[in-house]
């Protein structure tokens, strides 16, 4: 296992469209127990491989207070969104920055866990925004794109202005 680091926007990679996976190999299991140690060790939510420039459609969440409820979720697809909600969102990939976000209220989900078996379940609330949130980072979306252009501007402008005072000292 190894925290591997996090691609920060605009890291061009964050636009990659992930793979489905097809085999089940060491490979995908190293990458799960990156993604969750990677996702411990930074306090979020959820994390997609393609934050770690990594190509396989998959991603990983943890909502329990304890963070001890690892879920696993390989070859993801949304079988139905129902109503609307609104909720502040953030990104390990944009850090510190803050918008809410409009996405589906409910949403039916099919995904393989690590052992690969299928699972099916209806989301709704926070696990829902997540899920909606992670499965996009596998289509190369952000929660940015979902903000008007004004919005997103502003947000964008707050978050170079940020990121220029924590660029590390060359001396
Ligand atoms: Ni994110």
């Amino acid at each position: 296992m190894a925290i591997r680091p996090i691609l920060i926007y605009p890291d061009p990679r964050l636009r990659t469209q992930a793979q489905p996976i097809v085999a089940f190999d060491s490979t995908v299991h190293a990458l799960i127990e990156d993604l969750l140690e990677t996702m411990y060790a930074a306090d979020g939510l959820g994390l997609a491989a393609t934050q770690l420039g990594d190509k396989n459609r998959i991603f990983v969440m943890d909502l329990s207070d304890l963070k001890h409820q690892p879920q696993v979720f390989i070859n993801p697809v949304i079988l139905s969104r129902i109503g609307r909600q609104k909720r502040q969102e953030g990104c390990l990939s944009i850090p510190g920055a803050y918008e809410d976000v409009v996405r589906a209220a409910r949403i039916h989900v099919r995904a393989l866990d690590r052992s690969g078996q299928s699972i099916e379940q209806w989301s709704e609330g926070l696990e829902a925004v997540c899920i909606q949130h992670e499965l996009d980072h596998l289509d190369g979306r952000l929660f940015i794109d979902h903000l008007s252009v004004l919005k997103r501007e502003r947000l964008l402008k707050r978050f170079r202005a940020k990121q220029a005072t924590v660029l590390p000292v060359t001396t």
